[in-house]
């Protein structure tokens, strides 16, 4: 099992390359499913995710091909409607391939993701949407089952909460189905936003407005395109935090500040210094960072669950106390009794996180249970005095491209043991 050993409470400062971001590059490539012709993605993350996500495409039928951030698909040859099990178990959201298989073979067979360490996660909405849409959907043994008839059918598909796949299925889905389909109370993530416009760019016709409502209107094709990846929000609001905790200078390198809407007022409130110039972001701390009064998780444009774990660990340095209220998934604070043990004062009751801040984190051995929740340890680690070791990397590797490398070019002593 693979570990990361932090040595503490170095300054960091330095720029930082922000990549492309994985929630955007996994749903593109479900997508070059539906594309007759070739398309190239460049900017596209060295994640296992991603990796996953080829070896699926593969195992269809589609040609692959990798030139470091480049990816080359021609899925013309595709061939297969199923995913085999230990694929689809690799990566939770290898579900987002479901409505582009069904839309491109007329049938798919995958097994079911099942529960995961955000707790529960269903996949109610998304089965519902294809059903509203003329699949018939068979569920058993774990596996699911999906068939069509003729086409998939138009029509007005309501979410009663804007979940992202459910959202990317759901366009996956309509993009040939005949008239026009009406996604209401979508989600309306910048990666949602860079799916649409791949699949325009290949000839579909998709509009979303301000109501939060996405509108396809069917075509019968898609051609083939070239598309970069948009900057990981992720990625970036984690270098800021493990910046910030260092009491360091940064200069973050092809970032999309729009992205980061909801980050900044956070960073504003513990009176860390952000300065935007194009696509570099310069973070630089002046005084000991301040607590922030309340990070609440939206929906986007709120601020992103996926940034509460490496908030959490940075306010856990801050001065005074700052309240977490998670509302996106039920089981999302597993990364607190970690951070405890390396001496973070936090308490948690339901959906609420209560952290008083202390300057007098030491480092320690600490486990993680999921992707972010493994940044938080990193972030942590950064600001703790003395060494912490980070068990099984297999998380962070999910997300975070050559993360030790880049923390080591901005003066962290990190170390990874195989
Ligand atoms: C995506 C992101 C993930 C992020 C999350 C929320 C990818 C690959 N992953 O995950 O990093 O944390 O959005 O921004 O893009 N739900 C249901 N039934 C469903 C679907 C979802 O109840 O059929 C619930 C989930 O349990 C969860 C909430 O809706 O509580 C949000 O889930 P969703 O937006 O679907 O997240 P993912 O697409 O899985």
């Amino acid at each position: 099992m693979s570990k990361l050993l932090i040595c503490g409470n170095r300054r960091l400062e330095g720029r930082v390359p922000i990549y492309g971001a994985k929630n955007s590059a996994l749903p593109i490539l479900a997508s070059t499913i539906l594309c007759s012709e070739e398309c190239v993605i460049h900017n596209c993350p060295i994640l296992s995710d991603v990796y996953v996500s080829l070896k699926i495409l593969e195992y269809l039928g589609a040609k692959v091909k990798r030139e470091g951030h480049d990816v080359i698909i021609n899925a013309n040859s595709i061939d297969r409607y199923d995913i085999p099990e230990f694929l689809m178990r690799q990566m939770r959201s290898s579900i987002i391939f479901l409505g582009a298989i069904v839309s491109r073979m007329n049938r798919a067979k995958v097994s079911f993701p099942g529960g995961c360490e955000l707790g529960p996660r269903p996949i109610d909405l998304h089965l519902k949407a294809l059903k509203q849409m003329g699949v018939t959907v068979k569920e058993q043994h774990g596996c699911i089952e999906c068939h069509v008839e003729k086409s998939l059918k138009s029509g007005e598909i309501s979410l009663s909460f804007p979940s992202v796949g459910a959202t990317e299925n759901i366009i996956l889905a309509s993009v040939f189905a005949k008239g026009k389909t009406k996604i209401i109370n979508a989600a309306r993530e910048p990666e949602i936003t860079d799916l649409i416009n791949f699949l325009n760019k290949c000839g579909a016709k998709i509009f979303t407005n301000k109501e939060g409502f996405v509108i396809i209107e069917g075509v019968s094709r898609l051609t083939g395109t070239e598309h970069r990846i948009i900057p990981d929000r992720i990625a970036a609001t984690t270098y800021m935090a493990a910046a910030a905790v260092t009491g360091g200078d940064v200069l973050l390198e092809g970032i999309c500040s729009r992205h980061l809407s909801a980050i900044f007022p956070i960073f504003e409130e513990m009176k860390i210094k952000t300065c935007v110039v194009k696509k570099q972001l310069r973070l630089w701390v002046e005084d000991r960072p301040r607590c922030v009064k309340l990070v609440r998780t939206m929906p986007y444009p709120g601020f992103p669950t996926d940034a509460q774990a490496v908030i959490m660990a940075l306010s856990a340095f801050c001065q005074g106390t700052s309240v977490f209220v998670e509302n996106i998934f039920e089981s999302r604070y597993k990364h607190v009794d970690e951070l405890v043990r390396l001496g973070a004062n936090i308490k948690v009751e339901g959906k609420t996180a209560i952290v008083r801040g202390t300057n007098n984190l030491q480092g320690t051995t600490v486990k993680s249970y999921d992707l972010r929740g493994a940044a938080a340890m990193v972030v942590a680690g950064l600001g703790a005095q003395g060494e912490t070791c980070l068990l099984d990397l297999r998380h962070l590797d999910r997300g975070y491209e050559n993360i030790e490398e880049n923390l080591k070019a901005i003066g962290a002593l990190v170390k990874r043991i195989e």
